[in-house]
């Protein structure tokens, strides 16, 4: 299965890494055409860097890409991706990490959702740090989305990706994902790293 991912940082390259090693392929799409040929490059044969910043011939599209930019690139794509499965993974904290910028009562990949109504958005990854996703450690992955399908199309790429998605509801839930990762973000940010932060419901 071909996965599309926007964005060459280290989200892109923890999540690309995961999906080459379990024979996925990848197409990695960046503002910069050579990011994402670099970043293509060290993920192997299975994956390609895009000329193009677009969605064309994509099913599935992670957006690895911070908040702002993932709502820019939504707004402009958004006819492009009608019929297609985007996930947000994106934190929209402040910079002191005091609190969400997003709208009162609303998540970031809810926006995503307005902005391309044909979209079949889900919020993922966003508590999973780039970090650990980069190793073979099995992660929680929470999965908020309205669609049912695009739900078990991406929960089960997750385990392929020997990760454990959970289903945490529809995708009004993003915001609590949102407001989770806010304290998981603060804490790490507090400590300095020195403890795992990563929210589990592993035994
Ligand atoms: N890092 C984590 O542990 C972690 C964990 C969970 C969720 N997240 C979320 O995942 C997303 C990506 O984070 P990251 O850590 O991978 O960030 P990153 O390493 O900074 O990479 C961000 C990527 O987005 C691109 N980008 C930045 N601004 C852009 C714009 N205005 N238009 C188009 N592209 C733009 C960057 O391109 P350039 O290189 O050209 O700037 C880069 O390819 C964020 O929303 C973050 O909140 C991160």
């Amino acid at each position: 299965m071909e996965i599309l991912i926007v964005g060459a940082g280290r989200m892109a390259r923890s999540i690309g890494l995961r999906l080459v090693r379990n024979d996925y392929q990848v197409r990695i799409a960046d503002r910069d055409p050579d990011s994402a040929a670099d970043l293509a490059a060290e993920l192997g044969e299975s994956a390609s860097g895009e000329s193009v910043y677009n969605a064309a011939g994509a099913t599935i599209i992670i957006l690895a890409l911070p908040y702002e930019a993932a709502k820019d690139l939504v707004q402009s794509w958004a006819e492009d991706l009608s019929g297609k499965i985007v996930i947000d993974m994106s934190n929209p904290v402040d910079q002191a990490l005091d609190g969400l910028v997003t709208p009162e009562g609303k998540s970031a990949a809810e926006e995503l959702a307005e902005a391309a109504p044909g979209a079949k958005v889900l919020k993922a990854f966003n508590t999973t740090f780039a970090s650990k996703l980069a190793t073979s450690e099995t992660l929680d992955v929470f999965i908020a989305g309205d669609d049912a399908d695009a739900k078990r199309r991406l929960m089960a790429i997750c385990r392929d990706a020997d990760l454990r998605p959970i289903d945490v509801g529809g995708l009004k839930h993003a915001r609590t994902l949102e407001g989770i990762q806010l304290l998981q973000m603060k804490v790490q940010d507090q400590i300095q790293g020195n403890w795992s932060t990563e929210l589990t419901f592993a035994p």
